[in-house]
């Protein structure tokens, strides 16, 4: 792990990629130089900046200025905020305004905006003309640490979400992060429970930073850049090592599985967002893992400890509404993942930072877990 750097110098990560390597660039106040930074990658190129309505209110003047003052024309598409835009009816309104807009074949997208707006103008980028470039601009902070890196784009089914999607590399990912300032203080702390991921899957020291500096990183400042920085190299590594998910991109669920079984039980509403399910998802695993045997009790509390700190949900009972019961969990448990021989693969741990891939745990030993966690022992 490396010192901050100086607020103001930009940190840039490239993902090793092959020909399909790009950089992620991070720092305070980058979205001017967004114009020149893709002209140097590529010349003579027209853009459509697809944002949805709450950034584009916030950023969108800025983002076209930016694209002019360095000879990009641009044609703008809004699209409403909110997951329901990863879905048929906007990705075909996306394309057919993108080729109403004559973008063409070296011509790219810019996604301004969430993991939504990542999710949906990357498939739109996969699959209008065979596939065009693109830009992510990130503007909230799961954004920045996690869904712009690594080209998985998607919208979702009516049978669940990110169904319909494709693999497809952005040219380069802008994350500026004086954009995270405006985000409400919820969508900013779910976004943590993502940057605290990467230091519980493989970097305990990273870990004890964050539990020391993450008010900092909330404030602003050369401490979030570096909270970014450490994830993107991370995840940029990780996705460097396994593109496709045949193996270690595994790792980057660590939590997911929990989480999504209590985001479906939630509805997906604005009762658990995604990064408040997986925080709660990582605070079960360890406990799980602590039961089982891997860890110590304290080492569990203390990932637990962190994540209530910084007030993101760690027991069930936290999440607003009616509690699941352990069958409802488990009966979503096996719609999100196949049981194979009767068993199902989880990302355990070990201690803090040595986080694996377990392909034999028993579901019973899940529903007894579970059972547990209900009943509040
Ligand atoms: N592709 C991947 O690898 C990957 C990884 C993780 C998550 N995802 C996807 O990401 C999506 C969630 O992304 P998200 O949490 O960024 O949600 P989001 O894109 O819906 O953004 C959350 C809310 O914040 C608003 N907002 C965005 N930036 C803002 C800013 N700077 N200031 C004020 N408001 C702002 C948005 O309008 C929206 O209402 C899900 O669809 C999920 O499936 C994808
Ligand atoms: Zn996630």
């Amino acid at each position: 792990m490396t010192a901050p750097l100086r607020a103001g110098e930009p940190i840039a990560v490239n993902v090793a990629l092959g020909q399909r390597s790009y950089d992620i660039v991070i720092g305070r106040n980058l979205i001017g130089s967004l114009g020149t930074r893709i002209a140097a990658l590529r010349p003579g190129a027209k853009a459509a900046i697809v944002s949805d309505a709450t950034v584009a209110k916030l950023y969108l003047s800025a983002t076209e200025q930016a694209l002019s003052a360095a000879g990009i024309p641009a044609v703008c598409i809004v699209v409403p905020p909110g997951e329901g835009s990863k879905s048929f009816p906007v990705f075909e309104r996306v394309c057919e305004d993108v080729i109403a807009g004559r973008i063409e074949r070296g011509d790219l997208l810019v996604a301004l905006g969430g993991g939504v707006i990542g999710d949906l103008a990357g498939f739109v980028a996969a699959t209008v003309r065979r596939g065009i470039d693109y830009v992510q601009v990130p503007t909230t902070l799961l954004a920045q640490v996690d869904s712009s890196v690594g080209g998985k784009t998607a919208i979702d089914s009516r049978h669940g979400k990110n169904l319909i999607g494709a693999f497809h590399q952005p040219i380069l990912v802008i994350a500026d992060t004086a954009l995270l300032d405006t985000l409400p203080p919820r969508e900013f702390r779910a976004g943590y429970a993502e940057v605290a991921k990467y230091g519980l899957i493989g970097d305990a020291a990273f870990f004890a930073w964050l539990e020391s500096n993450w008010r900092q990183v909330f404030a602003g400042g050369s401490a979030r850049e570096h909270a970014i920085a450490v994830s993107c190299r991370a995840k940029a590594a990780t996705v460097a090592r396994d593109e496709r998910e045949t193996g270690e991109r595994a790792l980057l669920n660590l939590g997911h599985t929990f989480g999504h079984a209590l985001e479906a039980a939630a509805g997906f509403s604005e009762r658990l967002l995604h990064g408040e399910a997986v925080a709660l998802g990582m605070a079960l695993v360890f406990a799980f893992s602590a039961r089982r045997g891997l860890l110590p009790a304290p080492e569990a509390e203390r990932v637990t400890r962190h994540l209530a700190d910084v007030g993101l949900p760690t027991r069930i009972a936290d999440v607003p509404g009616p509690v699941p019961s352990a069958d409802r969990l488990m009966q979503l448990i096996g719609q999100d993942k196949k049981v194979r021989r009767g068993a199902l693969t989880f990302i355990l741990a070990r201690a803090i930072g040595q986080s694996f891939v377990a392909p034999d745990v028993d579901p019973a030993d899940v529903r007894a877990f579970l059972g547990d966690m209900l009943a509040g022992s």
